[in-house]
């Protein structure tokens, strides 16, 4: 039996975020008809109504609110109802000036656009969390009350202060984390550069300093920051839980988003929701977007191969409005790329926002209702096929992924990773995760994300990319994955620090030589624009960049070497031999063709293959529920392309039968259902 996200709700939803404060009361009804002609089934309410709902502080006007409640129950639309507490009154910032946010350098960010709070401030804390029990105190019985929204898009804008109130919250952080002065200052180093504390009062944010701050001072400010934003969302959660234990929290994440670790966030609600808004104008911001959908699957059930349902909350119905330059989505992509979010896994399609607004800072951002009348644009007609579509594509809900190979992700790397003073500041996490990520995205094999202390057992092949820190278990972890017979690639400066930030000793890299059958010596960066090349055994020549490692094979076969400067000849990527399983490392950054070559190679010696084999540009992702699977193809291309199929299947979106073959149109999707584990 598949499980759909919560029994409340529609079995995939659709609609959008509905600011109806925005707008007079006879326009809500109009909109409660359109709503119901295009399908929609539910809307976000309320996630700016903060200054509506409490005018003054401890007054509360919920009339209007009731009443659009009502309306959208009585047209069969149910509530994602926010907490409202996103973006503060005004009276909030006037009564509590301390809660305003600081940035590292000392300035203070004022009302007038959003999310102007400090983490960390009581004054905010406790009055948001009082409206979070305001909302569910009246709304906890209202029927169209589908799921609580908490706050939105935590971290957006603010995801850190270096207020006063925040420098003593991370003290007392500290002082949670180390207990003692001597293991503070152990772990952070202190004994370099004079930095050593002998009171908990000295010890600061790393605010602006005159060159690099303390590595895990930064880091630890990182992990507090991610946390402090947590902790407020958990104040709401609770707060809405004690009304309504039963209906379902969630709040957006905004996919790879480095300031918070949402494996943690993800671990504290009951779906996850994620924001998506690629660029029409950059296919890899798009290929991003799809990473983004298969972290949302993952991040819902660490260590289960194919994760779990989540919901795309928002994303563009047309364009946004934040960007330089602001690309409409052209006729059928926006039907595409919702229906990419839902073979990814979405049980959700929704969008910000559901009408435009005709005031403010968003009001040229797209809505599923523009500014002009909805018949007479090619969005709205867009808008009423895609619910069409989705109504068609309800068996699919609840169904997962079927991925075997998995790409490890560790925000504490990430941040340790990026954080100054690294042999090269030009190395992103960003960038050797899409690196390894790309090759199966063009050849449509599955991957999930997994954090490196999770079960990888229900996969045949692991991918870490600049790995940079690991735990002992994370490095116990993937050794044992390794020995068991998983397949691992593993990509340069990984296992060089340990959670402190502190070099792991003993040869780079300390924790995973004997399993690579390698050391490293040294790491050689390249300058700006400088590159290198790499041969591989069949002679086969390649430009790599960024970085080359000077290794020693030990066990390792040498796969390709380098060819240029002094260290010429020796290995660039090697494979070892470890306990039943096999273990690639990649010390340098090569040319896409070679890593394309690489990745395949490694899925094709662990018996990883795409579900169909289709041309390039053809998205094919399978779901599969526990009677049937679905097989989604969609064709990014602009051209027609044909698909041959190893037996005769149904569309789920037309009812067509397709015998041998099936041809999509420039941006068309079918959805065949059928049993495809044997093909
Ligand atoms: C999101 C936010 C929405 C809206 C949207 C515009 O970041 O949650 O409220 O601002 O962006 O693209």
């Amino acid at each position: 039996m598949t499980v759909p996200i919560s029994d409340r709700l529609p079995r995939i939803f659709y609609g959008g975020d509905y600011n109806p404060e925005q707008w007079p009361e006879e326009v809500w009804l109009q909109d409660a008809r359109l709503m119901q002609e295009a399908g929609v089934n539910l809307v976000s309410v309320g996630i700016f109504s903060w200054a509506m709902i409490e005018p003054r502080p401890g007054e509360y006007d919920f009339a209007w609110l009731d009443r659009v409640l009502d309306i959208l129950h009585e047209h069969g639309v149910m509530a994602d109802l926010a907490t409202a507490t996103a973006s503060p009154p005004p009276w909030l910032a006037k009564l509590h000036p301390e809660s305003l946010p600081v940035t590292a350098d000392g300035t203070t960010l004022y009302p007038g656009a959003r999310q102007h709070y400090c983490p960390s401030s009581p004054a905010y804390r406790e009055r948001a969390a009082a409206l979070a029990r305001k909302m569910a105190e009246r709304y906890a019985g209202h029927p169209a009350l589908a799921a609580w929204h908490i706050n939105n898009e935590y971290g957006c804008h603010v995801a850190e202060c270096y207020c006063e109130v925040s420098a003593e919250a991370f003290r007392r952080w500290l002082w949670e984390r180390y207990g003692t002065l001597d293991a503070l200052n152990e772990a952070w180093g202190t004994a370099f550069w004079s930095q050593r504390y002998s009171e908990w009062g000295e010890i600061q944010p790393p605010r602006i300093a005159p060159t690099f701050a303390n590595p895990t001072q930064q880091l630890d400010f990182r992990r507090f920051s991610s946390g402090e934003l947590l902790e407020c969302m958990k104040l709401e959660r609770d707060a809405v839980r004690e009304f309504s234990p039963d209906v379902p929290v969630t709040t957006n994440f905004m996919g790879l988003f480095k300031p918070l670790d949402y494996w943690k966030w993800a671990s504290e609600e009951d779906f996850v929701s994620h924001d998506a808004y690629p660029d029409p104008a950059d296919t890899e911001d798009q290929a991003r977007a799809f990473m983004a959908f298969d972290l949302m699957r993952s991040l819902g059930a660490p260590g289960k191969p194919g994760g779990k349902p989540w919901v795309l909350m928002e994303q563009a119905a047309t364009r946004v409005n934040w960007r330089e330059r602001n690309v409409l989505k052209r006729p059928g992509q926006m039907r595409l790329w919702s229906l990419s979010a839902l073979a990814r896994g979405a049980d959700g399609i929704m969008f910000f926002q559901w009408r435009q607004s005709k005031a403010g800072a968003e009001k040229f951002h797209g809505a599923m209702v523009p500014h002009g009348e909805p018949e007479n644009s090619r969005s709205w007609h867009e808008v009423k096929q895609l619910g069409a579509d989705l109504e068609m594509l309800s068996p699919v809900a609840g169904s997962v992924g079927e991925a075997e190979v998995a790409i490890l992700l560790d925000w504490n790397s990430w941040w340790a990773l990026e954080l100054d003073s690294k042999p090269s500041q030009a190395v992103y996490q960003m960038d050797g995760l899409a690196e390894l990520y790309r090759p199966l995205l063009r050849t449509n094999v599955a991957v999930d994300f997994a954090h490196p202390e999770s079960d990888l057992s229900g996969y045949r092949v692991v991918l870490a990319p600049n790995l940079y820190l690991v735990t002992d278990a994370g490095a116990e972890n993937i050794r044992s994955f390794v020995a068991d017979g998983g397949t691992l690639l593993m990509t340069f400066f990984s296992g060089i620090a340990d959670e402190n930030e502190h070099v792991r000793l003993g040869g780079y890299p300390a924790p995973f030589r004997e399993m690579l059958g390698i050391e490293i010596e040294d790491f050689a960066p390249f300058a700006e624009d400088a590159s290198n090349g790499i041969q591989t055994k069949a002679g086969n020549a390649y430009r790599c960049e960024l970085w080359a490692d000077l290794i020693h094979a030990h066990s390792a076969d040498t796969l390709a070497s380098f060819t240029n400067g002094f260290y010429a000849g020796s290995p660039a990527v090697t494979r070892n031999l470890y306990g039943e399983g096999a273990a690639y490392y990649v010390g340098t950054r090569p040319e896409p063709a070679y890593t394309a070559t690489l990745v395949e190679a490694v899925c094709r010696e662990a018996g990883v293959k795409p579900p169909i084999a289709a041309p390039e540009g053809v998205e094919a992702v399978r779901r599969s529920g526990e009677d049937e699977t679905h097989l989604f193809l969609l064709n990014h291309n602009l051209r027609e392309e044909e698909i041959s199929l190893p037996r005769a299947a149904v569309d789920l979106l037309s009812g067509e039968r397709h015998e041998n073959s099936v041809t999509l149109e420039p941006l068309g999707v079918v959805v065949l259902r059928g049993n495809f584990s044997q093909w």
